[in-house]
């Protein structure tokens, strides 16, 4: 069977890091004997925005939905286009339109990688972030009034449906059961945000009932960001809305090195539409153009992406050969967020033999 991908790398450092992905998924399709057919789009970016006015075409949805899966570098470019219009024009729109509801994303301490929370070794940091992807704080409800004048008043509305909550916290029990610790943390904040997240707290708990066997906790989000730097080893699963799973999968990843790493799958768990692989960083205009961006975490998207197609030993393949890049710690090879001298190539090529050489 052929799976049919379709690649955009976006802005910035996502045309830099793209590259490397697509060689080490290539090399993991050439390993394993599958068939894989890229088909790259310019749409997406900033630049394409510039050219026509609008980050996609009108039938951008037709384009790309009978694709297996999307690979998405980064977006975003804001002295071109300011940010809410390029994301909610090209990102958002994926992930609601194709109703991706899971975002799902490990956070896991390397070996070879120093931590910058002192102590911490590999095996003490291990966890994933499952954030809710098409509701919550990033809602398209709201808007403003008196614009212009001192009487000007914004609003944005939160918004949590009983589906869209108890969709993506079923998603984040059934991986809490595949783990050996069974453990799953939720990410609430019902002292001060007294109608949405009582009622998350309430869905948890309901649906607590039905997995007898899972150790469930909750904090609330400022103790808990201070408990992923103090205490990382505690978790296991953790489950959030969209805006708190999007602060704690930089912070999740900010511990264990660099957010240069991380990887996430914007997974639409029936099927019904493609899910989209991308890494957790952005377009990083402070590094881009210069070659030097880590390329690990739009590999390990891939790796996600192929255990995604059905093939977990393809995608558990590659997250062994970037350790083993890792833990040789060559300073020619890795790049500069890891502690070497390499470029986004030198890094993305050596996994890519490490991968070929099984
Ligand atoms: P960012 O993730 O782009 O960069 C934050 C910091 O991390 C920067 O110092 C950057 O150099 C560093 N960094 C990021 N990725 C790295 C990598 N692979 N290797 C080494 N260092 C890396 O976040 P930002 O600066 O807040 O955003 C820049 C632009 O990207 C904005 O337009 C923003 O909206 C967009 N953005 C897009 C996505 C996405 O496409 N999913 C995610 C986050 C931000
Ligand atoms: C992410 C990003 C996006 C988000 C931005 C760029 C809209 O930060 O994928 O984590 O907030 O979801
Ligand atoms: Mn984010």
């Amino acid at each position: 069977m052929s799976h049919r991908i379709a690649v955009i790398a976006g802005d910035g450092i996502g045309t830099e890091v793209m590259p490397e992905g697509l060689r080490v998924v290539e090399a993991a399709a050439k390993r394993f004997g599958i068939d894989i057919a890229f088909t790259t789009f310019d749409f997406g970016s900033c630049d394409y925005y510039l050219a026509h006015g609008q980050m996609m075409p009108d039938d951008w949805f037709e384009q790309l939905k009978d694709f297996d899966a999307l690979f998405y570098g980064a977006v975003g470019w804001p002295e071109k286009v300011p940010d809410h219009i390029s994301l909610w024009g090209s990102l958002i729109q994926f992930r609601r339109r194709f109703d991706q509801y899971v975002n799902l994303r490990p956070c896991k301490l390397m070996p070879g990688i120093k931590s910058p929370l002192a102590g911490r070794e590999p095996g003490d940091i291990d966890f994933y972030v499952v954030r809710e992807n098409t509701e919550g704080e990033y809602s398209s409800i709201g808007g403003k009034m008196f614009e212009g004048t001192e009487r000007e008043v914004v609003i944005q509305e939160t918004v949590m449906s009983r589906t869209g909550v108890d969709r993506v916290l079923k998603y984040a029990f059934d991986l809490a059961q595949t783990r050996p610790r069974k453990k799953l943390t939720s990410a609430t904040k019902s002292n001060g945000i007294s109608i949405t997240m009582p009622y998350w707290d309430e869905r948890v708990a309901e649906m607590a009932k039905a997995y007898p066997d899972i150790e469930v906790d909750k904090f609330h989000i400022d103790i808990l960001t201070a408990n992923f730097v103090l205490h990382p080893d505690w978790f296991d699963v953790v489950v959030g809305s969209n805006l708190f799973g999007d602060i704690l999968s930089d912070l999740g990843p900010a511990c264990t090195g660099t957010i240069g790493i991380a990887p996430s799958a914007n997974i639409n768990p029936e099927g019904n539409f493609p899910s989209l692989f991308e890494p957790v960083h952005g377009s990083a205009p402070d590094i881009a153009g210069k070659g030097i961006a880590n390329p690990i975490g739009q590999i390990w998207s891939g790796a996600m992406m192929l255990e995604h197609l059905g093939y977990k030993e393809a995608g558990d393949a590659i997250v062994t050969a970037i350790e083993a890049v890792l833990s040789e710690g060559d300073q020619n090879v890795l790049t500069r967020d890891v502690g070497g001298q390499g470029t986004t190539e030198s890094l993305g090529k050596a996994i890519a033999e490490r991968l070929a050489r099984g």
